[in-house]
């Protein structure tokens, strides 16, 4: 196929590059699914792709078609659902790769091939032992043969901040002359700072032939904790596009925050005038989502969307609030979808507005999915006295982070305190027949895990077993995450009850149960640096 049939193929939606606007390319679940521990199954990917097509997010990074069949199948399901959003798939410079990611974006409706390779001289010399001129045709071939298979093309210069600037620039004219619509650089090591970081732009943009027809992104790594700053510099030299993962998570440190950068562009309109697209009151809802199923909990004072980010404690500032919240807030809560504490319903609320309180905190179920979350908000409400919308998202996002349910909790009695052994009474159903087992422990969450290991032999390893309170109060649900790892596959699960141990219980199974459609679903193939 040649590049005009390949731009017929796949409506391109590529703002021109004169344009102010900020294309806005979340790459949660490829960048963010390599932070280690924070791998999310198909069914959540989906939800999460959801999210942000409403939030109006113009790029999604679904994955990384050959890295695993799952993968492929997570990018070409989310291709089928999102039609709003371009959907993009990451390929290194090989042909295999690039052909994979081909297919795996081919149902979307705007389509992307992002395909890349390191360019600095520390991953040319030790990683993949290729000359620059080995690498100007690398990019000539790659990009060529993606171009010819979609007509959205991003190239990225892995390690791009650690490059010499010539071979920077010929990398990049190669890439456009081939034709690319993006050209990325990457900060892949997190080693830049802002007005380094702004310098390259401004390079590439005033010397390289036909920058002025492409549009340039930043991908910032947070090791020095300059992702953020990085890349608002880098928007202030001429990028147009900026990758960014929810909560920040990625490799390592993690990548830029996407809710940072879009509420400093927002809030910050005057000095920074670069709008996104971004419907800002989503992003609460998208940062509670991947922290779910990730298991990452939000630090208390993470900026925008930490439980404390609108909290005002000291005496001198709740004396400003109540006179003007404008002396102490540049934002207010709802512009980010933080509806704070509100006391909500009780057992005596109907279905209706069950569903009217959804609506307002972002969600839109389906019926069998309205009538399962209600019946759980009519048990939550028989046992504690106030239900917050906090209390309603949990019990939503638990139900929604759930994968096929081949065993379920059916009953848990559990003897604690101060009197060892603590013993644990635990009946499940597998596969839909009960089975019951007891089991002692170093505590009771250790008894209940081992009554689940005597019920579902397995050999995996519990990674993190994490409990927040989702509100204030002994009457509060206890949100508990698990990780489990076996062969290398790791499956997270996720549970909220008024009973911690409950929760425990649910979570660890909810876990097995990812772990196990994992296995069913995806073979991993080992990745080298590099597709040659
Ligand atoms: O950090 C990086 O360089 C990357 C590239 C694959 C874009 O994630
Ligand atoms: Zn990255």
């Amino acid at each position: 196929m040649t590049a005009s049939t390949a731009d017929a193929a796949n409506e391109t939606r590529v703002p021109p590059a004169t344009s102010d606007h900020v294309v806005v390319f979340d790459t949660t679940m490829r960048d963010g699914e390599q932070s280690p521990g924070a791998s999310m199954s198909i069914e959540e990917k989906l939800e999460l792709a959801k999210i942000l097509e409403d939030m109006r997010v113009d790029v999604i990074e679904a994955g990384f078609p050959i890295a695993s069949n799952g993968d492929f199948e997570a990018v070409k399901k989310i291709a089928q659902l999102v039609t709003e959003s371009t959907v993009c798939g990451l390929a290194r410079a090989g042909v295999a790769d690039i052909e994979r990611c081909a297919e795996a974006i081919r149902p979307a409706k705007r389509g992307r091939i992002h395909t890349f390779i390191s360019t600095s001289p520390q991953h040319r010399d030790h990683i993949l032992r290729m000359s620059p001129e080995d690498i100007i045709e690398a990019v000539h071939a790659s990009v060529t043969h993606a171009r010819n298979l979609c007509g959205d093309v991003e190239w990225s210069a892995q390690d791009a901040t650690r490059t010499e600037r010539d071979v920077l620039r010929r990398c990049v004219e190669t890439a456009i002359r081939a034709g690319a619509t993006t050209i990325n650089i990457p900060d892949t090591v997190g080693y830049t700072y802002p007005s380094e970081y702004a310098a390259v732009f401004r390079d590439l943009i005033e010397n390289v032939p036909g920058a002025d027809g492409v549009i340039f992104s930043t991908h910032c790594h947070n090791d020095l904790g300059l992702a953020v700053a990085n890349s608002l510099a880098g928007v202030e030299a001429g990028a147009r596009q900026v990758e960014v993962a929810i909560n920040g998570i990625g490799e390592r440190a993690g990548n830029a925050a996407l809710e940072e950068i879009v509420m400093a562009l927002k809030v910050r309109g005057d000095a920074l005038p670069f709008p996104t697209r971004v419907r800002t009151e989503h992003i609460t809802r998208a940062s509670r989502y991947v922290s779910a199923i990730t298991g990452f909990p939000v630090q208390f004072n993470k900026a925008i969307v930490g439980k404390n980010a609108f909290a005002h404690e000291s005496g001198i500032h709740q004396d400003g609030m109540l006179k003007n919240s404008e002396t102490y807030e540049i934002m207010r809560p709802e512009d980010v979808g933080q509806g704070g504490t509100n006391l909500v319903m009780g057992k005596h609320s109907g279905r209706h507005a069950f569903r009217e309180k959804l609506k307002d905190l972002g969600y839109e179920l389906g019926q069998n999915a309205l009538n399962e979350a209600f019946g759980r908000f009519k048990d939550l409400a028989d046992k504690k006295k106030s239900v917050f919308d906090d209390d309603i998202i949990a019990l939503v996002d638990d139900a929604l982070a759930r994968g096929a349910e081949r065993v379920q909790v059916k009953s848990l009695r559990v003897i604690a305190g101060t009197e060892g052994p603590q013993e644990a009474l635990l009946t499940l159903v597998v596969d839909g027949a009960e089975s019951t087992a007891t089991a002692t422990g170093d505590g009771p969450v250790d008894a209940v895990f081992n009554a689940i290991h005597k019920i579902v032999p397995h050999d995996a390893m519990l990674r993190l077993f994490q409990v927040h309170a989702v509100t204030e109060g002994t009457d509060a649900q206890a949100q508990v995450s698990v990780r489990l790892e076996e062969d290398g596959r790791i499956a997270t699960g996720q549970a909220a009850d008024t009973d911690t141990l409950t929760a425990s219980a649910t979570a660890y199974v909810n876990a097995l149960n990812n772990l196990f459609a994992r296995k069913e679903k995806s073979a991993p193939e080992p990745l080298t640096a590099s597709g040659f």
